[in-house]
This record gives C-alpha cells, sequence and structure tokens, in this order.
C-alpha cells in the first residue's frame, strides 16, 4: 500500500487594520530596544493595552535588533505581546536585512515556544525605522512560509494599513506560490 504523506501549511492571512484590535494569540510590536514604548504602532499597542503593558516591559531589560520577547496583552483583544525590535534602516551595517528576517523568525519562535496557535504582524520596520515596503514584504512573506512549510502549525496574520500595501503583500505571497 502506498502511504502519501501530503503537507499542507496554514495559508497566511493578509488584513488591512489596527492590529490592536486583532483577536489573536500574539500580535508583534515593532519596539525599540528599550522596549518602553515609542511612536507607530508601538504607541498604538501601549495606549490600548494600557500602563501594565509599559511596568512588564520595564522588567525585561530591553531587547537587542532582531531578538523578540512575550508579554502579557492586558487590556487589548489578544492574548499576548511579542516585542521584537527591527533594524533602523542604514544604521545596521548592511545587516539590515539579516536582521529583519531575524525579527520574524524569532518571534515565530517565541510563539512556538509559548504554544500560540495565532500570530499577527504589522510591516516590521517600515515606518520609523525606514525599512523600504518592498524588500520588507518580501522578507516577511519569505520568513514565515518558511517557518510554516517546516512543518509549524500556526496562523499568520500580515496586518497591513492599505489598500496598496495589502496588493503588495498578496502579489509577494502570490510570487512565492501562493
Ligand atoms: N496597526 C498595524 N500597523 C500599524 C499600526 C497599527 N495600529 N500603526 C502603524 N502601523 P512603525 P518601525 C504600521 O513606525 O518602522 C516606534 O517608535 C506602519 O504603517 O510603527 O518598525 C518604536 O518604538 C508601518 O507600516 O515601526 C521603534 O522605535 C509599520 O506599522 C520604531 O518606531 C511599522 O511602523 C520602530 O520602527
Amino acid at each position: 500500500m502506498i502511504h502519501h504523506l501530503v503537507q499542507r501549511i496554514i495559508m497566511p492571512e493578509v488584513r488591512i487594520g489596527d492590529i490592536t484590535e486583532v483577536v489573536v494569540d500574539g500580535i508583534v510590536n515593532a519596539a525599540k530596544p528599550s522596549l518602553l514604548g515609542g511612536g507607530g504602532v508601538d504607541g498604538a499597542i501601549h495606549a490600548v493595552a494600557g500602563p501594565h503593558l509599559k511596568n512588564a516591559c520595564s522588567k525585561l531589560g530591553g531587547c537587542i535588533p532582531g531578538k523578540a520577547v512575550i508579554t502579557d496583552a492586558y487590556d487589548l483583544p489578544a492574548k499576548h505581546v511579542i516585542h521584537t525590535v527591527p533594524p533602523r534602516y542604514g544604521h545596521c551595517g548592511g545587516n539590515e536585512n539579516k536582521i529583519l528576517r531575524s525579527c520574524y523568525i524569532e518571534s515565530l519562535l517565541v510563539a512556538k515556544k509559548h504554544n500560540l496557535k495565532s500570530i499577527a504582524f504589522p510591516s516590521l520596520g517600515t515606518g520609523v525605522y525606514g525599512f523600504p515596503k518592498i524588500s520588507a514584504a518580501q522578507i516577511a512573506t519569505q520568513t514565515v512560509l518558511d517557518f510554516l512549510s517546516q512543518g509549524n502549525n500556526i496562523q499568520v496574520l500580515f496586518i497591513v494599513v492599505s489598500e496598496q500595501e495589502s496588493e503588495l503583500y498578496l502579489r509577494t505571497l502570490g510570487e512565492f506560490g501562493f
């Protein structure tokens, strides 16, 4: 008898919206190394989570670019926040792509370690930190698809802020055969 082993991955989803409203096991924050809050998505997450989030972050002792740490999500509808520090584009000695890829990998590994079943990413690094949108979307989608194709079952949502960015992500996923 021939056994067919068909490996299927849970398709990543692209959604336009505000990550602070997304109901998942973990939302990813584009944090600064101090983890003490900032502008952009970081500011939005801290504003909705409330002061307990900053208190929890202050006990972690910071985070270096490309790494990720996890906290509770307090008043957010998500269960946890995974804080990762993207590269400041043009300030990382040419290691920007590697560091951004590491942000996605480390966030996914933290999610796996804590048994999270769903995770939502913003477009890390592409706001205040200046990472070009197109290459950021390629790194985001490729890294996630690699992780999922290694037998990891987690629902991944890419939360984007515009129709144009949604099309970019869908086109990029399409280029990888999805
Ligand atoms: N939901 C989803 N995406 C969002 C939201 C939101 N509520 N708000 C912004 N974005 P940025 P970075 C998108 O600047 O470039 C902070 O001050 C935004 O359109 O938030 O990674 C930290 O403290 C962009 O596409 O983060 C760090 O110092 C993406 O989120 C630094 O900025 C990331 O933009 C991190 O810089």
